[in-house]
């Protein structure tokens, strides 16, 4: 069997060796891992937190996160939910909120549920009821629910809210009719082909986006 042409080989293309230099002279040494200054770090980071503690990272983005939530229904164990936790992360949504089943398959996280504040509820009404007071100042936050269904609104002309609940149901039912009812209002991403969804995940990564092209961006 012939050889892969090198460039084509699953190299890391990511990730530095041990620290070069004084690490002591670095501004940020109080908050890097001893480890790693020895050893390297080949994390799935953005560089600005190389060499970082892991809990200096989740402090740091904890001081930065966007006031939106992130809420998956997961009844029948979605393997979609990894990949929304990893898209949370990138978007720094303040917190995700897995609704229904407590376990979910964490391999499309990539391990960034490390750096991600994910909390359980087993029901929708024990969501419903923590949004109640979730909002800055225990205001109610708006639920913005994510689906293709009859009646829904177009993301793309609707002003998303800045303090917010996202709502996406799983692969398969979509939503519940529970969630549906308890949204503050339905958004559709408009589609143009000939399947009836996108993933769940893919729907997560586009509605966050959606929202930092409102409010980071303009
Ligand atoms: C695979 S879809 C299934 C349900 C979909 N309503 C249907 O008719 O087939 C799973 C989830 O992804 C999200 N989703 C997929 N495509 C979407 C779209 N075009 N607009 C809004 N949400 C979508 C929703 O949260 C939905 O509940």
């Amino acid at each position: 069997m012939s050889e892969e042409p090198s460039e084509l080989k699953a190299v890391p293309t990511w990730g530095v060796g041990p620290y070069p230099g004084d690490p002591s002279k670095d501004a940020n040494f109080d908050r890097f891992d001893a480890e790693l200054l020895e050893q390297g770090d080949t994390r799935n980071v953005v560089d600005k937190y190389r060499y970082w503690k892991m809990e200096e990272i989740v402090r740091d983005l904890d001081a930065h996160r966007h006031p939106y939530h992130v809420a998956i229904e997961n009844w029948q164990h979605d393997l979609n939910i990894g990949s929304i936790v990893r898209n949370a992360n990138a978007f720094l949504a303040k917190e995700v909120h897995i609704v229904g089943n407590k376990r979910w398959n964490r391999r499309g996280a990539m391990v960034t549920d490390r750096y991600q504040h994910v909390t359980h509820h087993p029901t929708i009404e024990g969501l419903i009821e923590w949004a109640k007071i979730a909002g800055e100042g225990g205001k109610k936050l708006p639920i913005i629910a994510i689906d293709n269904v009859p009646g829904c609104q177009k993301i793309e002309e609707y002003q998303l809210p800045k303090e917010c609940l996202f709502l996406f149901g799983q692969e398969g039912p979509g939503l519940s009719q529970e969630a549906l009812d308890a949204a503050d209002v339905v958004l559709e991403i408009s589609q143009f082909g000939s399947t009836r969804s996108i993933n769940a995940s893919a729907a997560a990564a586009i509605t966050m986006h959606t929202w930092v092209l409102q409010h980071v961006f303009s």
